[in-house]
């Protein structure tokens, strides 16, 4: 049984505007295995978000393989990509975009709706230290606190794969790290592949593998012996 869980060939994506032509991304390939944490690495305009949008079907190649298990998704239709993102994955993003007028408890059970194995949403209020907080709304909540909000709604219906575009993006040393560690703590808990997109080099000790990226390509990929906890890297 192969523990690969992405596999990308040669991919390609190219934006055409006006006269000009962005490459995106410009031909890349690696594999990613399932349970590891992958941490995304380059400045900004390298292409990052374009290879999340990419393997997380939000967005299709111009060219090459994207390969999820032993599905080519790169092929797929829109309705497709709809059911894989809806059966496979969830999202974490700078913006925590919480519903303002439902609260903490009912915000995080929409992330269960539709799920055919959610997580028991008390339980995960428990994980995030925000069990005492469940019924207050959104507005009562610190930053920290509503990212927290966001993750548990993101992982309550128990993805295979959870991304995070910039997690820490709108967060203090203190509660970015707070947010580390409990993504930390859902891969090890429940074996999800976490794929992070950051410009935080310090990030990149958590992950088992680390991709850089510059203009379109990946400049480095390499494999960390030793993870850091989240509590323990220093802030960049
Ligand atoms: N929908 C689009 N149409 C045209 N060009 C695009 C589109 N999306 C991205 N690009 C271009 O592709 C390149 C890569 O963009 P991308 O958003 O992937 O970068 P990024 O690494 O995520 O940057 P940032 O760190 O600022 O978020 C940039 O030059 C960007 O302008
Ligand atoms: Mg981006």
């Amino acid at each position: 049984m192969s523990n690969i869980i992405y596999s990308l060939k040669s991919v390609k994506k190219t934006y055409k505007s006006g006269s000009g032509i962005t490459h995106a991304l410009d031909g890349v390939s690696f594999d990613i295995q399932k349970g590891e944490v992958i941490v995304i690495l380059g400045p900004s305009g390298s292409g990052k978000s374009t290879m999340l949008n990419i393997l997380s079907g939000i967005d299709v190649p111009t060219s090459g393989k994207v390969k999820y298990l032993d599905k080519e998704i790169g092929k797929y239709n829109d309705k497709e990509l709809t059911s894989y993102r809806k059966e496979n994955l969830g999202f974490i993003f700078q913006s925590y975009n919480l519903i303002p007028n439902l609260t903490i408890y009912e915000n995080v059970e929409l992330g269960a709706y539709l799920s055919e194995a959610p997580l028991n949403i008390d339980e995960l209020l428990k994980i995030v230290g925000l069990e005492d907080m469940k019924n207050k709304f959104p507005y009562q909540l610190s930053g920290g606190q509503m990212q927290r909000v966001a993750i548990a709604r993101a992982v309550a219906k128990n993805p295979k794969v959870l991304f995070c575009d910039e997690p820490t993006g709108a967060l203090d040393e203190k509660m970015g790290k707070q947010t580390l560690k409990l993504i930390q703590d859902i891969n090890k808990k429940y074996g999800t592949t976490v794929i992070i997109v950051t410009h935080n080099p310090s990030i990149a000790n958590l992950g088992n593998m680390v991709i850089k990226m510059n203009s379109g390509k990946v400049t480095d990929i390499h494999r960390n012996d030793e993870i850091m906890n989240a509590e323990d890297i220093r802030w960049a």
